[in-house]
């Protein structure tokens, strides 16, 4: 038996609606997954069910509505918890997702910790909502962003973090987990280990990890973990951001408002307790409250398994684009996720992502967030087909076969 067969595709596949229609007259093959992936049947219902029965605002509410309603917000920050092995509940912060997340200690702890003449190392491999908030903070605090350059096959020059850590001015090192371009898995155990040897705190930006990989923040030893809903199996508009509670004291809150006050007079406001300080106002809650059914449908079927099955999705594809005349992978480190970002000589990648759709193929095209690394790879784009657990092999041949005559034709 194969890996791909290791998880029941038809079982899986059932619990997500949205992949039984057609579009454009023909069956849907959503291949945008790290955009955002398909909600299974389980949230859907999560979030109909409070709507229809639990609707209230939670914390301050003595009645039984507000008392559920509480419950399973909660529930879903132990939940998370669990699933990245935190510590502890109280060092989860419920964000928008990982730019909210990112944003949240950019300010905070910029605020706190980082004084003219500081470093902030980024990677060449960063989404701009990993970019843009540090070179605000940056900017404001008069620091100065360093930037990790990636190789050619697209893995990070560590030999490059290491002289750049050597100044001994950083204050913080800030890299994805897996690239959303390339796929690319980063070292951030070893990125960790370097940073802290030079005294430098490190964020990840989880939004393709966590979808993907397992996840031991202790194990990991990052300070920081920043990680979206949406992008495994979770409604839109929900994240959230793991921090070392040591960190998380220290730093002044990034909002003002309601819930994160302990006593508010005119004269001086006290904050609340971890981890409410940094949740002011009326957070999302139903969707915060159906992001615990995709946990679970991601615990149900096994890390493991998806991950595999997800990787031989790669391979597979990856062997056939090799074989398309005219069309160059880019992004070939050993180590990815499902992300497969190539480009078509001769072709604007709107035009192939724009054939592929009219086939009812939906694949992401362009830079991805990503301009950068775009830069570096001499491109202003590719066209980027991404895995999840309900995708199949059928689904790639017919991806493949399509881009062979948008192509021109297969080479063998
Ligand atoms: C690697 C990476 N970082 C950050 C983000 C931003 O995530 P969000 O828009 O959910 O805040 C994305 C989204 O595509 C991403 O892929």
């Amino acid at each position: 038996m194969s890996k791909v067969e290791a998880i029941d595709i038809r079982k899986i596949r059932a619990q997500f609606p949205v992949l039984n229609q057609q579009v454009n007259g023909k069956q849907l093959i959503y291949l945008d997954n790290a955009a955002t992936t398909q909600k299974p049947q389980s949230v859907l219902d999560k979030l109909d069910h409070y709507y229809r029965f639990d609707n209230a605002n939670i914390h301050r509410g003595i009645h039984t509505l507000a008392e559920r309603a509480t419950r399973d917000f909660e529930a879903t920050r132990k939940a998370i918890a669990d699933f990245i092995h935190a510590p502890s509940s109280e060092e989860i912060i419920f964000t928008k997702g990982v730019t909210d997340g990112v944003n949240l200690v950019a300010n905070s702890f910029g605020k706190a910790f980082v004084k003219p003449g500081d470093e902030i190392i980024v990677s060449g491999l960063e989404h701009h909502s990993n970019i843009v908030p540090w070179q605000l903070m940056c900017e404001e605090r008069g620091a100065k962003l360093r930037v990790i350059p990636v190789h050619e096959d697209g893995t990070l020059d560590l030999d490059a973090f290491r002289k750049l850590l050597s100044s001994e001015k950083v204050k913080l090192v800030a890299v994805n987990h897996a690239s959303n371009s390339l796929g690319t898995v980063n070292p951030i155990v070893k990125i960790c280990s370097l940073a802290h040897q030079h005294g430098a705190v490190v964020l990840i930006d989880g939004a393709q990890g966590l979808a993907h990989l397992p996840v031991n923040v202790q194990a990991i030893d990052c300070d920081f973990y920043v990680a979206s809903g949406h992008k495994m199996y979770g409604p839109t508009g929900t994240g959230f951001l793991y921090g070392k509670r040591e960190w998380l004291d220290k730093m002044p809150p990034y909002q003002g408002g309601g819930e994160m006050i302990k006593e508010v007079t005119f004269e001086k406001t006290t904050y609340n307790e971890l981890p409410y300080k940094f949740e002011a106002g009326t957070p999302n809650i139903a969707d915060i409250i159906a992001l615990a059914p995709a946990i679970q449908f991601i615990k149900e079927n096994t890390r493991e398994a998806m991950a595999n099955h997800e990787h031989q999705l790669l391979r597979h594809a990856s062997d056939k684009i090799r074989g398309l005349d005219g069309v160059r992978i880019i992004g070939n480190a050993v180590e990815k996720v499902g992300i497969l970002s190539f480009h078509v000589e001769n072709m604007h990648h709107f035009d192939v992502g724009q054939m592929l759709d009219a086939k009812g193929i939906a694949v992401r095209t362009g830079h991805h967030c990503t301009q950068p690394l775009m830069k570096r790879f001499g491109l202003e784009g590719t066209v980027r087909a991404s895995f999840a657990v309900y995708n199949t092999e059928e689904e790639v041949d017919v991806f493949i076969d399509a881009l062979g005559k948008i192509t021109g034709g297969l080479s063998r």
